[in-house]
């Protein structure tokens, strides 16, 4: 803890008082991610997180996760108290995983369940084509394009987020203004389009620009998206449940979030 907060802050106070290095540590990330939580133990050690990433009038559970030996003891469900209960205008998201705990606090904060479906795997070779005129492009170069698709696919803009694909290397695929697919070797990060059409041409000329041989992640594929499942079965990808969206309100047909970002 002593030598990670040193790494994060730089050289600082007493390292040995570790419950002033973990208060320094949940000062950082509430003043980032206002409304996270961090817990700690007695001795300082850090036992579980919760982080919220407030995008515009999208509140998004970012990370929740609890030290396994602590976990089913009411931990999460401490921190959670502080997710910001649902106000007009404003939409809670959270990306959970199939752990039966994580359902079962998601339920309980009074959001919507919205089930899913993956679509992980090695593509057939050959089995998928860019469609003619799809371009690629860094995320910076396109995002006026993205943002745009976002705020109507969406309902938020990513902003930010773009820079740090953009650091990533990630790549953008754009089928005109119609629809936009960021990328980072085999995982779909996020996806963006008009309308199906558009959002199957952008699919598949992401798919199409997986180095072959990499493994394919297109996740929380959900209700109103079998345009997504049917172009990944055509690509030769298998299907299996994958861990739900929980929301406050309805979620777009024509936006996937794969990545940690919503
Ligand atoms: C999800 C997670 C953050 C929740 O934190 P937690 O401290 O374990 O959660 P809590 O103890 O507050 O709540 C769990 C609920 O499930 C119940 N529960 C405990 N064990 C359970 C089990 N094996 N099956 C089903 N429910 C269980 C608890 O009784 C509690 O319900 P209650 O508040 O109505 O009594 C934590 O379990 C975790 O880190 N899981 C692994 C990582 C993960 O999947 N994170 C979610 C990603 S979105």
């Amino acid at each position: 803890m002593a030598q990670l907060a040193e790494a994060v802050f730089g050289p600082g106070p007493d390292r040995s008082d570790l419950s002033a290095v973990a208060r320094r540590f949940t000062h950082a990330i509430e003043r980032c991610h206002p409304g996270s939580r961090l817990a700690y133990d007695g001795q300082g050690e850090l036992v579980g997180a919760t982080i919220f990433s407030p995008r515009g009038g999208l509140l998004v559970l970012s990370l929740a996760i609890v030290d396994e030996h602590l976990q089913g003891r009411g931990v999460g469900r401490a921190m959670l108290e502080h997710f910001p209960a649902a106000r007009a205008g404003r939409n809670r998201v959270v990306m959970s995983s199939l752990d039966p705990k994580a359902l079962r606090r998601y339920t309980k904060l009074g959001l919507a369940v919205r089930p899913c479906l993956s679509a992980c795997g090695i593509l057939r070779p050959g089995a998928v084509m860019a469609p003619a005129g799809a371009e690629q492009c860094s995320p910076l170069e396109g995002a006026a394009v993205v943002d745009a698709l976002a705020r109507e696919a969406r309902g938020e803009a990513y902003g930010d987020d773009i820079r740090m694909w953009e650091t990533s290397g990630d790549t953008l695929h754009l089928v005109g203004e119609e629809g936009a697919a960021v990328r980072q070797g085999g995982v779909i990060r996020i996806l963006v389009a008009r309308d199906e059409r558009a959002a199957i041409r952008v699919l598949r000329a992401a798919l199409a620009g997986v180095p072959p041989g990499e493994t394919v992640h297109l996740r929380h594929v959900r209700e109103g998206q079998d345009w997504a499942l049917r172009t990944a079965v055509q690509a030769g990808l298998p299907l299996s449940p994958d861990g739900p969206l929980f929301s406050d309100e309805p979620l777009g047909r024509f936006h996937l979030p794969t990545g940690s970002v919503f």
